[in-house]
């Protein structure tokens, strides 16, 4: 680390300094600027951060040109094939795949974790039948802080586990609750003898007065979907749990901010957004003039589910939602289902198209997602949710490993201020 030198100077004064370059285990290196306010009084300036790494991190490693995902050095493509989402939860907590012993004592705690305190069930009553489900299942998940917050001291290891299996385990009842609360039928209560999806299923589809059986595919292509969407580096809504938990706040706390992050249309609310879409349009035969509006930057429209601020070739989990929407809609009998037809058909022709080919826009992790969510009978304003269910994991192992580390500080930006200079107060008579 460190060897190579980055030289900064500044023409007017002629002053330079020798700036550190620091090498990851793989990935572009980093330039250290950490010393350039002290040295020469200037900030950067990297609105989005464009070319700005906020942290270190051993987790997750993403080569948006060549369309490679990695957890913890494992592709993607291996753990959807071979892995199942608790078993990733575990390899993204803890750095390492699970020995038998140890994935099944994991597994036992999270299921052991997935009940709700009854107060925390009474708070739904307070919500509007039609209250978005993102806005529900952030506010309950703050709230978890106020039942939890003698009990969880995030200098304790042991405190940490718990509130890391916590969120893990109930962030699927706290939806399933949402949902349940939304139709005005009764809460259903976890089974503990399902596997974590089909516990889901069964915790949003089952009713009191009659016996619910989960589809063992609706239940495989949901894991499949947790686990490509389990963690994905330094994204807004991972950015915003590291902010908020630098500070030291109750980790509960930071996780909800995570899901408001989370709900964007530019971040994970695209899911939802990509079938408002695809409904819009309607028809292949509208697919032209919906392109030439995306295409206009005045008419302000999107193509959903396309782009990618890292990928700059295919997102590796959009092609595998694209294979497993194939097999979900094969098996309910779906093999023409229109919105599909449209949303392969519309990658057809945006893939030849000169605007997305120059700006390497690719279909990204939402655009196919929605389709299997509906599939599965999964409310589209819970598409966004699922979305928040899976990441739950990726935002607890990166809440872990900033807060485990010793050299943590306070996440503060600085910024290039713009506004008036010193003026002095009028009063409101002499305005
Ligand atoms: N449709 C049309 N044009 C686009 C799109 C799109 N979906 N995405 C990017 N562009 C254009 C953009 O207008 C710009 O063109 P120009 O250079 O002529 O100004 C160029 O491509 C670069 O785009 P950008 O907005 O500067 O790129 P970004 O890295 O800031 O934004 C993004 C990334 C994901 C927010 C953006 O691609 C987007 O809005 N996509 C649609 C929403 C979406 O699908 N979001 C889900 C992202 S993946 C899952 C997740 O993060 O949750």
């Amino acid at each position: 680390m460190g060897k190579a030198k980055y030289r900064l100077t500044n023409l007017a004064t002629s002053k330079s300094s020798d700036l550190d370059v620091l090498s990851g285990t793989i990935g572009p290196d980093v330039v250290d600027i950490g010393s350039l306010w002290h040295d020469h009084g200037v900030f950067t300036y990297d609105p989005g951060f464009m070319s700005t790494a906020s942290t270190e991190s051993r987790i997750t490693y993403i080569d948006g040109d060549a369309g490679v995902l990695l957890y913890r050095g494992y592709p993607i493509e291996q753990l959807a094939a071979q892995s199942n989402f608790l078993e990733v939860s575990y390899l993204l907590l803890k750095g390492e795949l699970p020995s038998a012993a140890k994935l099944d004592s994991f597994t036992r705690s999270i299921t052991r974790h997935t009940m709700l305190n009854q107060s925390l069930l009474r708070l739904y009553g307070g919500f509007h039948h039609n209250a978005h489900p993102m806005a529900m299942v952030a506010a309950i998940i703050a709230s978890l802080a106020a039942f939890y917050h003698d009990t969880t001291n995030i200098t304790d290891d042991r405190h940490r586990e718990i509130f890391s299996h916590r969120i893990i385990a109930k962030i699927p009842t706290i939806a399933a609750a949402a949902y349940k609360h939304a139709l005005g039928q009764p809460f259903v209560y976890p089974r503990n003898d399902l596997d974590y999806c089909s516990n889901m299923l069964h915790m949003f589809f089952a009713v009191p007065c009659e016996p619910y059986v989960v589809d063992p595919l609706h239940a495989k292509a949901l894991d499949l979907l947790f686990i490509l969407h389990a963690d994905h580096e330094q994204n807004a809504s991972t950015s915003t749990v590291r902010l908020a938990g630098s500070t030291g706040c109750n980790p509960y706390a930071a996780i909800s901010a995570g899901v408001s992050a989370l709900w964007g249309p530019a971040h994970g609310g695209a899911n939802e957004a990509v079938l408002d879409m695809l409904e819009k349009i309607g028809d292949v035969s509208h697919v032209p003039d919906f392109l030439a509006r995306v295409k206009d930057k005045a008419a302000g429209a999107r193509l959903m589910g396309f782009g990618h601020r890292v990928y700059k070739n295919f997102d590796p989990r959009a092609k595998l939602i694209r294979e497993m929407c194939h097999k979900v809609l094969a098996k309910l009998g779906q093999t023409e289902n229109p919105l599909f037809e449209l949303a392969l058909k519309l990658e057809e022709i945006a893939l030849k198209d000169e605007y997305f080919i120059s700006r390497k826009l690719y279909p990204n992790v939402d655009f196919y997602s929605g389709i299997i969510y509906r599939a599965l009978g999964i409310p589209r304003p819970l598409f966004t949710v699922m979305f928040a269910i899976a990441r739950s994991a990726g935002w607890v192992a990166q809440w872990q490993e900033m807060i485990s580390d010793p050299t943590l500080k306070i996440a503060r930006p600085r910024q290039l201020y713009t506004g008036p200079v010193l003026r002095d107060y009028v009063p409101v008579k002499k305005r």
